[in-house]
């Protein structure tokens, strides 16, 4: 199976070069649809995933046409050159819902303009072609990549930062980084639709911080940020096609191992 990668020198697109034999697209910030339409010819892929984004909320808040841009036009310019897409999606995509969670796929309430987009990328794109695949992933961790612009994330603020506040109530998944690279060649053959993708944790925000602050005996001190929405999804529909995650601790746990942390 050939592989075209957007954003290959990104956070994720890094790792998934990493994880995979594929080919990366240049940058795409630039390009008009027929650049795409052209640099997808000459690729010749079978399947297209597609990480390049703005991913940053404050950033689309303040440039919200470089976001419609970047997280709508964009992908949906990749869906039309008719080859298999896979496409990055967001949690944040709940975060309006008032229930508890965790949320499965069918209910969606994006509470920003950054989930707002995606949302619209992801409907748009399955009218499109319903054999898109759009993974909506949660918040990505793993330590700097040489190379690559080093992302803040949930570890490297763990072991950076001297204090820091989480939310006592708040439940997210929190998903390193690499076990999605390494799940993408079967994301690459799933059935078209929208999936939950990344790990599922039953701890709170706190409780999760704290446990790698023991687990390391880190110096951060940690406090209660407050109440926060929770973010965390229902994978069952990703599990059912036998593509699975493990746990944000256990997930934690293989980084650690994998670092010799
Ligand atoms: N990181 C997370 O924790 C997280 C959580 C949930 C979902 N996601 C989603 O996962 C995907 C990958 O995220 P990431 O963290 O890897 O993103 P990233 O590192 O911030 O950016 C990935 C790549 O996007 C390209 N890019 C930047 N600005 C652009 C623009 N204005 N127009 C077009 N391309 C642009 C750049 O590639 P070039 O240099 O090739 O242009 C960049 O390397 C995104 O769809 C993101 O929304 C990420």
């Amino acid at each position: 199976m050939k592989i075209l990668v957007t954003g290959p020198k990104g956070f994720v697109g890094s790792r998934i070069m990493d994880a995979l034999h594929a080919v990366g697209a240049p940058p795409l910030r630039e390009a008009s649809e027929d650049d795409i339409r052209r640099i997808v010819d000459e690729a010749e892929p079978d399947v297209i995933i597609h990480t390049a984004a703005i991913s940053d909320i404050p950033t689309c808040e303040q440039n919200p046409e470089a976001s419609y841009r970047a997280n709508v036009i964009i992908p949906l310019a990749l869906v039309r050159t008719g080859v298999k897409t896979v496409l990055f999606s967001s949690d944040q995509v709940y975060g309006g819902l008032r229930g508890d969670g965790p949320y499965g796929e069918g209910e969606t309430a994006p509470a920003n303009l950054y989930a707002r987009h995606k949302l619209e990328m992801e409907n748009r794109a399955l009218e499109l072609s319903s054999d898109t695949v759009l993974l909506r992933a949660a918040w990505m961790y793993d330590m700097p990549r040489y190379g690559v612009r080093n992302r803040r994330n949930f570890l490297m603020n763990m072991l950076l930062e001297k204090e820091l506040a989480f939310s006592a109530t708040q439940r997210r998944g929190i998903t390193y980084v690499r076990e999605v690279a390494g799940n993408m060649r079967a994301a690459a053959s799933l059935p078209g639709g929208v999936y939950n993708y990344g790990s599922e944790n039953t701890l709170t925000m706190l409780e999760t911080a704290q446990w790698l602050k023991d687990e390391l005996g880190l110096p951060v001190r940690l406090t209660d940020a407050g109440p926060r929405h929770n973010l965390w999804m229902d994978c069952a529909k990703l599990r059912e096609q036998r593509v699975s995650f493990r746990s944000t601790v256990e997930g934690l746990k293989r980084c650690l191992e994998d670092y010799a942390l």
